[in-house]
Parts: C-alpha cells; sequence; structure tokens
C-alpha cells in the first residue's frame, strides 16, 4: 500500500504553541499538503522514500522552528499580504515612469507626510502614475486597510464626493440617502478614523474640502494619506503640500522611444526619409505624452513621405 507518512509531533509543549501559533503561515499550516507535495515529487523522480525520510524532514523542521523561535525572527515565516479589496486599475505600458513612480512611492509611504500632489500640465501623464501608484497597493503590503481612488474633475461638488466615497465604502443605503452633507460626513469620518487609509483624488481642479467630506485630518495622525492630482500648482500648495511633485515632459529620447512605438515599425521601415520626418514630428510635440500618442496613432497609417510632410505642414502652421 505504498509509503504512508506517519507524522509525530513532538510533544514538547513550547514547540506545540510554536506550531500554533504559526498556523496560517507557510509552510507548517500547509504541512501535510506541503509533504505529499514533495512526496509525489521524489516519487515522481524516481526515488522510493520510507516513512522514515518523511519522518527525518518533520524532525528537521521541527529543529528550524525551535531555531526561528529562539532568534525571535518571525518575518521569515510571515508574509504580510497586499492591502483588500484594490482592484487593479488597467494601465498601458509607458516610458519614463518607473523612476517617478518609485519616487513618488516612496514620498508617500513615509511616516510625515500625510498629503501628496502631483501637478503638471493636462496630458503629461499625471493619471497614469496615479494608476501605477493605486496599483502597487493591490500588489504589495502596505499596512493600509482601505484605498479609495475617486475622479473629482472641475466643477464636483461635496455632495458627489461624499457620494463616490460612501459607494466604494459600502456605507450607502437608505438610512444614508436620507441624510445630509453634515451627516453624511460624520458617518465617513466615523468610518474612516478607525482605518487606515489612502484617499486618492484624481484631478482637483481647486483646494477639495476634507473636513466637509468628512475625510479625518490626514496630517494629524500615521496611516492617514490623502494623494490627489492637478494641473495647477497652487491647487497644491492650497490643499497643504507645499512640496509637491511636478510631472514633466519627457526628455527628447524618451519621446522618441514613445512616438516611434505609436507609429510602428510597418511605416518607419518604409523609408529612411520618413523616419526623418517622424523625428521632427515628435519633436513638435515638445515630449507631451498626450501629444505623442495622438499624433503618433494617427501618423501610423501615412505610408508615403508626402503624407509625412504634409503633417508636418499642418504642425508648423498650427504652432
Ligand atoms: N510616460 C508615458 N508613456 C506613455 N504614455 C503616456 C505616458 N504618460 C502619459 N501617457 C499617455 O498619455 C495620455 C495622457 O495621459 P494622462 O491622462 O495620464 O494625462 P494627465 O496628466 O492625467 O492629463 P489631464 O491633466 O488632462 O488629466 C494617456 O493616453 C496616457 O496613456
Ligand atoms: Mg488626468
Amino acid at each position: 500500500m505504498g509509503n504512508f507518512v506517519c507524522i509525530e509531533i513532538s510533544s514538547d509543549q513550547t514547540v506545540d504553541r510554536f506550531i500554533r501559533f504559526l498556523r496560517g503561515k507557510g509552510y507548517i499550516r500547509n504541512l501535510k499538503k506541503n509533504l505529499r507535495r514533495e512526496r509525489r515529487h521524489d516519487i515522481n523522480k524516481g526515488l522510493k522514500l520510507s516513512s522514515y525520510n518523511y519522518g527525518k524532514s518533520v524532525y528537521l523542521l521541527l529543529e528550524e522552528v525551535k531555531n526561528l523561535k529562539s532568534e525571535g525572527n518571525f518575518e521569515v515565516v510571515a508574509e504580510p499580504a497586499p492591502t483588500s479589496g484594490v482592484e487593479e486599475r488597467p494601465t498601458q505600458s509607458t516610458i519614463g515612469q518607473d523612476k517617478l513612480l518609485e519616487t513618488a512611492w516612496n514620498r508617500l509611504m513615509e511616516d510625515g507626510v500625510g498629503i501628496l500632489g502631483l501637478h503638471g500640465m493636462g496630458g503629461v501623464g499625471k493619471t497614469t502614475l496615479f494608476k501605477k501608484i493605486h496599483n502597487k497597493f493591490s500588489e504589495m503590503a502596505s499596512g493600509f486597510d482601505v484605498v479609495i481612488w475617486i475622479v473629482v474633475s472641475q466643477g464636483a461638488k461635496i455632495s458627489k464626493i461624499q457620494e463616490d466615497i460612501a459607494q466604494k465604502l459600502h456605507l450607502c443605503g437608505d438610512e444614508w440617502t436620507n441624510k445630509n452633507e453634515s451627516d453624511k460626513a460624520t458617518d465617513i469620518y466615523k468610518f474612516l478614523k478607525k482605518k487606515r487609509f489612502v484617499l486618492m483624488l484624481d484631478d482637483i481642479w481647486e483646494k477639495v474640502d476634507l473636513e466637509a467630506i468628512g475625510v479625518p485630518d490626514p496630517t494629524r495622525e500615521i496611516g492617514r494619506k490623502v494623494v490627489f492630482t492637478t494641473r495647477s500648482r497652487e491647487v497644491c500648495g492650497r490643499m497643504g503640500d507645499h512640496e509637491p511633485m511636478e510631472i514633466k515632459c519627457l526628455e527628447p529620447e524618451e519621446a522618441w522611444e514613445l512616438f516611434r512605438n505609436k507609429v510602428g515599425y510597418n511605416t518607419l521601415s518604409r523609408d529612411p526619409v520618413i523616419v526623418q520626418l517622424a523625428r521632427k514630428v515628435a519633436e513638435k510635440c515638445r515630449g507631451l505624452p498626450l501629444a505623442l500618442c495622438v499624433i503618433g496613432e494617427t501618423m501610423a497609417s501615412k505610408t508615403t513621405v508626402q503624407e509625412w510632410e504634409h503633417a508636418i505642414d499642418v504642425l508648423n502652421t498650427s504652432a
């Protein structure tokens, strides 16, 4: 009947207690499953292992547990989980945003930073970077309970922002609907006060009154963050971030890379003159990703030198 695995856990009470502590984490929790898997693996490799070997591996494992306990080194067995409920947002591949993402993420994760603004001209890539920051919460452990993404946009009212936040926090219902703005603010406040939260406001055009919405002051306690994007440097200051991050246009080589990708190899490989003209068109976009993307995509179907020359004429007259 094959090799049965007989696991005899030591009666040592300390080890027992420690095993209970480890339940729910990693290898030990799934000890039986892991041993079964190892056994299958060994059998697949053509090895005939006896229960003695398994008894031995359990013994070695318990020794390791004892050592870990004596070192107090528990990180090895307990991996913190990513923030739950953060749904990844679709993003496109980008040029030159990796470093920015790292800088923004590191700033945001600093304990002393409660509010962080990203500013830059329209089409420069603020929302794109913002999505990447958001997605990082879904990928890795950040220590936050809730991450809320809200698109604010021009003219947004307090009530609309409250509604969006309440929806994300599942506070809505008949009772909620009948409340006035101030009571809704109290509900949001009561909920968020107990949480480690990140509120992400995309595209704000003026100061957002966090208190009126019910958002606990992010500068008063660690574990509260408000991060936003805006076109206006002034709005950053009014929101309380006096050292906001500026998102700048792409460097010339980055711009060319983005443009070249959008136009595509098929078109560019038709004629070396098209490549020269394409470089000129890319320069006209002055590193603005939105322009590079839109014009690049449009030019992808222009396969004659004449069409490219015409495009340059048009850009010259509209500049
Ligand atoms: N670094 C980049 N690499 C590739 N594409 C980019 C990059 N930055 C932005 N884009 C593209 O440019 C377009 C505009 O970007 P985005 O919407 O992020 O700009 P924005 O700064 O938020 O603009 P707005 O102020 O109007 O909200 C998007 O289609 C995006 O995919
Ligand atoms: Mg945007």
